[in-house]
């Protein structure tokens, strides 16, 4: 995926100046950056939740800035969100049976299929028959993954998963994403929690104000000075989402 001088706007704030930057085939890029910064409108502008004011989006080689977001998802971009988003009423089997579905498997077995594998790979096999909305926040930020995963994605855009979970809990967390981008998927992750970050990402990709600062080797971008003066000489901490 290729992303080509990505423009947007909400009133008078810039969320995207110019951006541009790939992802291919078996490759984690990390995106970091300030609250506010831009990073999950960017997601959205990737997967077609919003338009871009101006720019592209170029999948294996094709335009598909025109498409919306149940086209896009078909051609095989699938995201996470922020702050995890369940149908609260349905089980945790039952919510990632609606991404199976949603991703066109016509064949009822082939979705309840894919559904049980995402279940599994998401680690959440013990609470699949949980009713989602009682969930606690780690199964949240699994079934988010899980959803995601049940549309087979080859692109898989990763919003703060890591956001409030606690360091035991992270381990795993990071060898799910190394799995599956050692599986061949392309995976876009943004996160706050920087040390996770360095973990898995291939390359990483600052963000702040709409504009990119730096890009390229994880580490070297960490220590840039343009990154270091984003973020005042202070490693950027954790959201606290643990409510
Ligand atoms: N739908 C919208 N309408 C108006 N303004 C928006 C909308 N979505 C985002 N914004 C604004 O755009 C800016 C960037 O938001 P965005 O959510 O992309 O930042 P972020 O980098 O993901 O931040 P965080 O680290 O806090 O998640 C913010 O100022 C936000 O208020
Ligand atoms: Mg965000």
């Amino acid at each position: 995926m290729r992303a080509e001088g990505l423009a947007k706007r909400f009133g008078r704030v810039t969320t995207a100046n110019s951006v541009s930057f790939h992802v291919s085939a078996g490759e984690v890029l990390g995106v970091v950056g300030p609250n506010g910064a831009g990073k999950s409108t960017l997601l959205d502008l990737v997967n077609g939740g919003q338009r871009p004011d101006a720019g592209s989006i170029i999948l294996d080689g094709h335009d598909v800035t025109s498409l919306d977001a149940a086209a896009r998802g078909r051609r095989g971009i699938a995201r996470t969100h922020q702050i995890p988003r369940p149908f609260g009423g349905l089980t945790v089997f039952e919510n990632v049976l609606v991404g199976a579905t949603f991703a066109g498997q016509s064949r009822r077995g082939a979705a309840y299929e894919r559904a049980h594998e995402a279940i599994a790979t998401a680690g959440l096999a013990h609470v699949e028959n949980v009713q989602a909305g009682s969930l606690r926040l780690l199964d949240r930020k699994r079934l988010e993954l899980a959803r995601a995963l049940a549309t087979s994605p080859r692109l898989l855009l990763l919003d703060e998963i890591a956001g409030g979970l606690t360091d035991r809990e992270l381990p795993e967390l990071i060898e799910v994403i190394a799995r599956l981008r050692d599986s061949g998927m392309a995976i876009i992750w943004i996160e706050h929690i920087v040390h996770a970050l360095l973990q898995v990402v291939d390359r990483l990709m600052c963000l702040a104000m709409g504009d990119v600062v730096a890009t390229g080797d994880p580490h070297a971008v960490m220590r840039s000075p343009e990154v270091t003066e984003v973020y005042l000489g202070s490693i950027p901490e954790p959201e606290d989402e643990t409510r």
